[in-house]
């Protein structure tokens, strides 16, 4: 842990909405009348008809609930277009910056109502209604914003597939929960390569069946040759003719469903966590505001993908509410070459920049020269999400990228939170390096022992929250059991995030990573159990169990351990078939980074592989494989140990 401290820049404490006074005076407000700070805070968003109720909230086992501004009527996409027309109509409300630097264009607030309205009337004329499903499978490209406000408008819940997820993860996705829409385009283009998002469409309906998919609405991006099946499939563009740009927003609930967003767990299929109107909307506009310090005239950038939910609430939802200009990029960080962040940030003026920690890792291995020969003067505050950031990283974007002159904030929050929940506030919080730092308004963050103590002072354990906040996930998509049992059963009472933490001795937070059997490779979260069953899946696996171990670049590594058919060999050639199999199976994201082969897992009597000790492997920490004593047949271990994978 590195103990430096950086003050806040006496710039900041001015002209930022929040300095540190008016942090402890605001937080102590928003956890000790909820429903004061948040009656008055739900009004940043316009209400068709305002809400009377703010908070009816219950974390107890049994009875989880979770409402905000429940009587309240709006519209998302109102708010994030509508309203803003009359004062901003001419100013961009995207700037997308495409795969190769020759292609970029800004969509002004009054160009994004048009496309959006038209969009809303495609899906409407397709028998789009409020709470249908609509699943969007999508590049970066300006359509996936329209397409999520087009859903937003109508009422439909829109469910993102990440475009590197393969067609059995899209299948999987699409029929959980019941899409009869999909919008995709032909192929999408990252860092120069092709990925063939409508084929993979059509090998996912294939999958499902014929009749699971009414239409699907394919946006031309590259003009690759695809296959239209008539009746079905229609070109987007096409479709755009045949309607006017106007569709009056629906009138929603606050709790009606905005989203569902598949993300990974401990066990089983991956979990639509579904996220609603109103307390959604509030919360990621107020983030994004304080968080960002985004002022008129700001230029804003978000490196995520929209297929995640910093893409949903930190590109699209929060900016746009907010009347903000929003940088949508479609390439990766090194193509054409390294310097392409910073050469984008000088090319659109970028002010706020938000990346991930593994982007500046493999940044940092280029040195500084690629950075160094670019200006990047008009940024003045960088963010990070998605993982821990180590403490040499952290330096290295404030230095480097940043030139000493730029806060960091490092924002630590999940899918389920729908917005951050520990993080800086630039004018307001002195930074530590690798720390989250404290509560944003109105959460309640505790540590708790393995028995569930609440713990006091500085001390380490699992994090959870105590109390709701407006941005939480409401349930699981179609089984609010599974939404309790997973978040509401571990500690009582709380929200268990899955993450462990330390808290220093002023409060500060510290996330250590994930406690479950959840990792997360380069800010990308992933269950151990999907990418085993992937792998058992392959005719000459027996069995298979897989486990994170620290990586350089992505921090964690997937490391599978694979015992084999009788008979088959373990052969560099099948470890390389396997590699190919899970990447097709989940998509590239799940790529095991080290297979070992191994003829035994350690298992108790009882039959259950003891992941304790395969993760002690993994970490090449051999001297604390702890208490071995309730092996079946201890002999596996030093085997595992003897043949275990280089991970240079
Ligand atoms: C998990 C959630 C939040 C959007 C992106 C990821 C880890 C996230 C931080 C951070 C340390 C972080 C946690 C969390 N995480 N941000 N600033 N510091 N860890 O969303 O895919 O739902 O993953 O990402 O482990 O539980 P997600």
């Amino acid at each position: 842990m590195s103990d430096k401290i950086y003050d806040v820049p006496s710039a900041w404490a001015e002209r930022a909405y929040v300095d540190d006074a008016r942090y402890q005076a605001m937080y102590a407000a928003s956890v000790e009348d909820p429903n004061t700070f948040w009656g008055e805070h739900g009004k940043r968003i316009d209400w068709f008809q305002p809400y009377t109720k703010v908070k009816n909230t219950s974390f107890d086992p049994g009875h989880v609930s979770i409402k905000w501004f429940e009587d309240g009527i709006t519209n998302v996409a109102y708010n994030c277009i509508d309203r803003h027309l009359e004062a901003r109509g001419d100013q961009p409300a995207i700037i997308w910056e495409g795969d190769s630097p020759d292609e970029s264009k800004v969509i002004t607030y009054r160009e994004l109502s048009s496309e959006v309205n038209k969009l809303a009337n495609i899906l409407r004329n397709r028998g789009v209604e409020k709470g249908d499903r609509v699943t969007i499978y999508l590049p970066m490209i300006p359509e996936a914003a329209y397409a999520m406000l087009a859903c937003a408008r109508l009422g439909a819940i829109h469910s993102i597939v990440f475009g590197g997820f393969s067609p059995d993860s899209l299948a999987g996705r699409v029929s959980d929960c019941g899409s009869k829409v999909i919008i995709t385009a032909d192929e999408g283009l990252r860092g120069g390569r092709k990925v063939p998002l409508k084929a993979n469409v059509d090998a996912a309906i294939n999958q499902i069946g014929d009749d699971s998919v009414d239409h699907v609405i394919v946006v031309r991006r590259t003009g690759g040759k695809v296959d239209m099946v008539p009746g079905r499939d229609v070109y987007y563009d096409e479709a755009a003719e045949q309607v006017t740009d106007e569709c009056p927003p629906a009138h929603m609930s606050a709790e009606d469903p905005l989203f569902i967003l598949y993300t990974s767990g401990s066990t089983g299929k991956p979990k639509g966590v579904l996220h609603t109107t109103g307390g959604y909307l509030v919360y990621a506009s107020m983030t994004h505001q304080y968080i960002f310090d985004y002022h008129d005239g700001d230029v804003y950038w978000c490196t995520a993908d929209v297929g995640w939910v910093t893409g949903h609430s930190y590109i699209v939802y929060g900016p746009l509410a907010n009347g903000a200009t929003t940088l949508m990029f479609e390439g990766v960080p090194n193509y054409p070459t390294t310097s392409r962040f910073w050469e984008v940030i000088d090319k659109h003026k970028v002010t706020i920049f938000y990346t991930a920690p593994t982007a500046i890792r493999s940044l940092m291995q280029g040195g500084e020269e690629p950075v160094k020969k670019t200006s990047r003067a008009s940024l003045r505050l960088l963010g990070s999400v998605g993982e821990p950031i180590n403490p040499e990283a952290w330096e290295w974007y404030h230095r480097v990228v940043g030139d000493e002159r730029c806060p960091i904030v490092d924002t630590w929050w999940q899918t389920e939170t729908g917005g951050i929940l520990i993080t800086p506030l630039p004018g307001a919080t002195r930074l530590k390096p690798g720390s989250a730092t404290r509560p944003f308004f109105g959460v309640l963050p505790e540590v708790v022992d393995a028995e569930g103590k609440v713990l006091t002072g500085a001390c380490e354990g699992n994090l959870v929250i105590a109390d709701s906040w407006p941005g939480q996930m409401r349930t699981v998509y179609g089984d609010h059991e599974r939404f309790e049992q997973t978040y509401f059963s571990t500690y009582p009472g709380k929200y268990f995030t899955g993450d462990g933490c330390r808290r220093d001795e002023d409060g500060y937070y510290w996330i250590t990573g994930r406690v479950d059997d959840v990792i997360n490779v380069s800010g990308h979260r992933m269950g151990t159990a999907e990418v085993e069953s992937a792998l058992v899946a392959h005719p000459k696996v027996s069995e298979a169990a897989v486990v994170g171990f620290p990586h350089d670049i992505k921090g964690q590594g997937i490391y599978a351990y694979v015992t084999l058919m009788d008979g088959v060999e373990p052969t560099e050639e099948l470890r390389k078939e396997l590699v190919g199999w899970v990447r097709r199976e989940i998509g590239p994201i799940a790529s095991p980074d080290l297979i070992q082969f191994a003829p035994g897992l350690p298992k108790t009597r009882s039959g259950k592989i003891m992941r304790r000790i395969l993760r002690k492997i993994a970490e090449d920490q051999f001297e604390s494989l702890g208490d071995t004593s309730t092996l079946a047949d201890p002999g596996v271990v030093e085997d595992l140990i003897n043949n275990r994978q280089n991970k240079r």
